[in-house]
């Protein structure tokens, strides 16, 4: 084993991540951009671990999965489903601040794209659970991805059991390996800026590389303590990222949210 490989090892069994069953690529994709950044291993290790606790995000909010998955095969009709949906929203700080406004947040964008047939979600998160709430149909193509396993394998338990029979949810790391369906839209929420953070420019790769007709990117309009006003950080961030395309920007807002809908062109 190399050293590379040695790290990587390690920082998969350490207890913080274990449960997760981080994609090995993941890992070793931040290794080897921290490398290039430091000489000393020690720098690389402690650079990596910080790049690990903020693309994960452990602090946002986590239903107890083992007891989450026996649930829902439990469920059968659609008001438990629903219920259980919206408990799994609330557990995470992203979708639990969407929650109140839900209708309304998808009622606007929906505005501008048209009623999708097919949708990536990227970056998936818990916001999957969403789903039954969209007014979509049961055969709707919905493919979410995510790094977290147990995660992922929540979700699918969660279509299977709601007779969502196209909707998928994979463990993949959308920088390393960005996903190349095409889609009518691809939901990007709440993450763009944290992946600037672990890659400068690593946005405008992937905005680039996806092919879809409109690319949603939200972003949060104030800090986590909710003090600081992010609006023009996060404009600012958008602006560089699409530097070099004609595409079109609409912006909307919806509660502490702000949704890019960017128009790529037809795609599908
Ligand atoms: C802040 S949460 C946002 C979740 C969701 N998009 C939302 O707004 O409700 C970020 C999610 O992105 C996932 N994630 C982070 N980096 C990723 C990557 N490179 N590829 C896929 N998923 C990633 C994390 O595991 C986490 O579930």
């Amino acid at each position: 084993m190399n050293s590379l490989d040695i790290l990587s090892q390690k920082l998969l069994q350490t207890r913080k991540y274990r449960a997760l069953h981080l994609p090995p690529e993941t890992i070793r994709d931040l290794i080897e951009q921290e490398s290039q950044h430091y000489s000393d291993p020690k720098a690389v290790e402690e650079s990596v671990r910080k790049k690990l606790h903020q693309l994960t995000a452990l602090y946002l909010g986590d239903p107890d999965y083992e007891a989450a998955l026996q649930e829902v095969r439990q469920l059968t009709t659609r008001a438990e489903l629903e219920i259980f949906a919206r408990r799994m929203l609330a557990c995470h700080t992203s979708t639990r601040e969407r929650l109140p406004n839900l209708t309304d947040f998808y009622t606007k964008l929906f505005a501008i794209t048209g009623k999708p047939q097919c949708i990536l979600d990227l970056a998936c998160g818990l916001n999957p659970f969403a789903l039954p709430m969209l007014e979509l149909p049961p055969d709707i193509d919905y493919q979410a991805y995510d790094i977290h396993l147990p995660r992922v394998d929540l979700l699918n338990a969660f279509f299977k059991q709601c007779g969502f029979s196209a909707a998928h949810a994979e463990q993949r790391d959308i920088l390393v390996d960005p996903p190349t369906q095409s889609a009518e839209v691809a939901f990007f929420f709440k993450e763009a800026h944290r992946m600037e953070q672990r890659q400068k420019g690593s946005n405008h790769r992937l905005w680039e590389t996806l092919c879809v007709e409109y690319l949603l990117v939200s972003l949060p309009g104030s800090d986590i303590g909710k003090t600081h006003d992010m609006h023009e950080r996060m404009r600012n961030l958008v602006k560089q990222t699409v530097q070099g395309h004609t595409w079109q920007i609409k912006e909307v807002e919806c509660g502490d949210e702000l949704v890019f809908c960017i128009h790529k062109g037809a795609q599908v």
